[in-house]
């Protein structure tokens, strides 16, 4: 049993989406959030550049006694995962990927689409994947422009950003895709405007958020660092920008709290 928190880490925003899950899956963990904030987007920066922020980010998290990180951060995780976990060989660190798998298990149509980064897609770390359980199903890759911009603005539900999802996601509509990959953090902020670009086309919309929690949970298992049955979870908010910015995450996980209850 240890009642530590799991340490959540995102380049901003994005990461509150697994949060969610995790919040949901595992009521008695606590969480610390540390949504970097000044070098947000990540998508289009080198893997060096990358690297060394999720390193700050992992130290950051490890001074505030984590006892384990997620790395709530598909371009985080394409970049710096490896290094990571070679540095802190004795924490487990679990990072996150497309669902490519599940997606392509599951196409009809043999053809999905994969919404990420630029850095995301154009990885070492996604091309392995992709080959290792695309097979026959073509992988349509395909950058979210200007949608990390949005969610961290918190417009998400304005007409720029409906006009910005439409752009991305009508293109895909014609292509006889069946499954649309949310392969980055911030874009299921996004998904009730996806959705209702794609309408009743029949495409599914997936992301890693829950499948992580799930392997969170194993992991606590595994490793016997579980918290107590009754421990009351604690939730904190770190950033690497203003204080305004760390409040705006704040606040917004609570708001993701209330819609989660
Ligand atoms: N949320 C991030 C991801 O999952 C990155 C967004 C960014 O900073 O570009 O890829």
């Amino acid at each position: 049993m240890d009642n530590r928190p799991i340490g959540v880490y995102d380049s901003g925003f994005g990461g509150l989406s697994v949060w969610r899950e995790l919040r949901r899956m595992l009521p008695n963990e606590s969480l610390i959030y540390l949504g970097d904030g000044k070098n947000c987007p990540y998508g289009g920066r080198s893997r060096e550049e990358i690297t060394a922020f999720a390193t700050e980010a992992v130290e950051r998290l490890v001074t505030e006694g984590v006892k384990m990180v997620v790395v709530g951060c598909n371009t985080a995780t394409t970049a710096a995962v490896a290094h990571l976990r070679e540095r802190w060989s004795d924490m487990p660190i679990v990072g996150l990927e497309p669902a490519v798998k599940p997606a392509c298990l599951s196409s009809r149509t043999r053809r999905i689409a994969v919404l990420a980064t630029e850095h995301s897609l154009q990885s070492e770390m996604f091309l392995a994947t992709a080959l290792r359980y695309a097979g026959d199903v073509e992988v349509v890759k395909v950058v979210g422009e200007g949608f990390v911009e949005l969610v961290e603005r918190g417009a998400e539900h304005s007409a720029e950003a409906e006009a910005a999802v439409r752009k991305v996601v009508e293109p895909l509509l014609g292509m006889d895709i069946d499954k649309i990959v949310l392969g980055c953090t911030h874009y299921p902020f996004l998904r009730p405007l996806i959705e209702g670009v794609i309408g009743d086309r029949g495409i599914a919309v997936i992301d890693s958020g829950e499948a992580v929690a799930r392997r969170v949970k194993w992991l606590l298992e595994r490793y016997d660092i579980g918290a107590e049955e009754g421990n009351v979870a604690k939730y904190r908010f770190v950033s690497f920008a203003n204080e305004e910015y760390r409040q705006r995450l704040e606040h917004r996980a609570m708001m993701i709290a209330e819609e989660i209850k």
